[in-house]
């Protein structure tokens, strides 16, 4: 391997090292997910106008920011699981992925079938919703320290 190529790699496993600690994007993304969901479930009373709104943000943002930047900052961060001393991080990592699986699989296919009426899309539908509500606040309990909702950490010096 010549100078320039070992420096460009040297680089590029840096910028990767530094990504697996990026974890802001990544928190508010889901966090938007979560809420402009929320606000698409039948059961929220809100006008169709915004509704229609949040099922575009919705169905845009996850199939664009959220799968390239979660993607992007999950297979650099999922390399802590290796030398991580730290059991909760480590179990609530693990979960927290099996839950982003079911929740993005099943997010892509709403995004191209919806649900028809049969069982099978009532099934996904489900599989989505419930994996969003586990998800959510496992995230927020995974990251707490850091977390972007935790106010108290923007008061410490
Ligand atoms: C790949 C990314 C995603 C895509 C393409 C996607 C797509 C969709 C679509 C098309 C719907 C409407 C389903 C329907 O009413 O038939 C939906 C609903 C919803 N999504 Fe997502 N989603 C994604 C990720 C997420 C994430 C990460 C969360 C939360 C953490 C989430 C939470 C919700 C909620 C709460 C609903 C309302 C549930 C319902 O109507 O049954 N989604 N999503
Ligand atoms: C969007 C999802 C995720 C976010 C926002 C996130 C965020 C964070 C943050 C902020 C920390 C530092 C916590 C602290 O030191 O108190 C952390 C640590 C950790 N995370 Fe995640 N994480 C996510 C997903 C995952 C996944 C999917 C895995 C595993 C597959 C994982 C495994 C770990 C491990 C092992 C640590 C501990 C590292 C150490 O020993 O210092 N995380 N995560």
């Amino acid at each position: 391997m010549q100078v320039g190529e070992r420096q460009a790699s040297h680089y590029l496993y840096h910028v990767w090292k530094r990504l697996a600690y990026r974890h802001k994007w990544a928190e508010v993304l889901l966090y938007i997910m979560f809420f402009s969901g929320l606000l698409i479930w039948p059961f929220v009373e809100v006008i169709w106008q915004i509704k229609s709104l949040m099922l575009a943000i919705h169905m845009l943002v996850g199939m664009s920011f959220f799968l390239i930047i979660v993607t992007a900052f999950w297979t650099a961060h999922r390399t802590l699981l290796k030398a991580s001393k730290k059991r909760f991080l480590s179990v609530t990592g693990s979960v927290i992925e099996i839950l982003l699986i079911l929740c993005s699989t099943s997010g892509i296919y709403l995004f191209f079938y919806g649900n028809p009426g049969n069982e099978f899309g009532f099934f996904i539908q489900n599989v989505h919703f419930y994996s969003s509500w586990l998800l959510t606040p496992l995230v927020f309990a995974h990251a707490l320290r850091w977390s972007v909702l935790n106010l108290t950490r923007y008061f410490k010096k």
